[in-house]
């Protein structure tokens, strides 16, 4: 049911693990599954330098993470902020029907990554 750029990402995630002293870390739970993804950034001069994650999911949601995290690397932070879940979803090359809420956990967790930096590093 999953095409090969799934499975491929499935079986051969990238970027997976943890950054000690991570710049930010986004934390989401599938309110429709329970499963869990944690993302892990690095940044410099307002730019992704490294993204890794630990997915506790299914196989979509792993090659969800991957996909999402190595298209991130090398992104403003701004550009990051506006990758969609379709957008990952399509990179994979399509996710199966009901696999798509999987398919959220990533955007919503790289997000969540960037806005626990940006909350840290605003000055008021
Ligand atoms: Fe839970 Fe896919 S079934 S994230």
């Amino acid at each position: 049911m999953y095409n090969d750029k799934v499975l491929g990402h499935f079986e051969n995630p990238r970027n997976v693990g943890v950054i000690e002293n991570a710049d930010g870390i986004g934390e989401v739970g599938s309110p429709v599954c329970g499963d869990m993804m944690y993302f892990y950034i690095k940044v410099e001069n307002d730019k992704l330098v490294d993204v890794k994650f630990k997915t506790f999911g299914c196989a979509a949601a792993i090659a969800v993470s991957s996909m999402a995290s190595e298209m991130a690397i090398g992104m403003s932070l701004d550009e990051a902020m506006k990758i969609t879940s379709s957008d990952v979803a399509k990179e994979l090359g399509g996710l199966p029907e009901r696999k798509l809420h999987c398919s959220n956990l990533g955007a919503d967790a790289l997000h969540k990554a960037i806005e626990n930096y940006r909350g840290k590093n605003t000055k008021d």
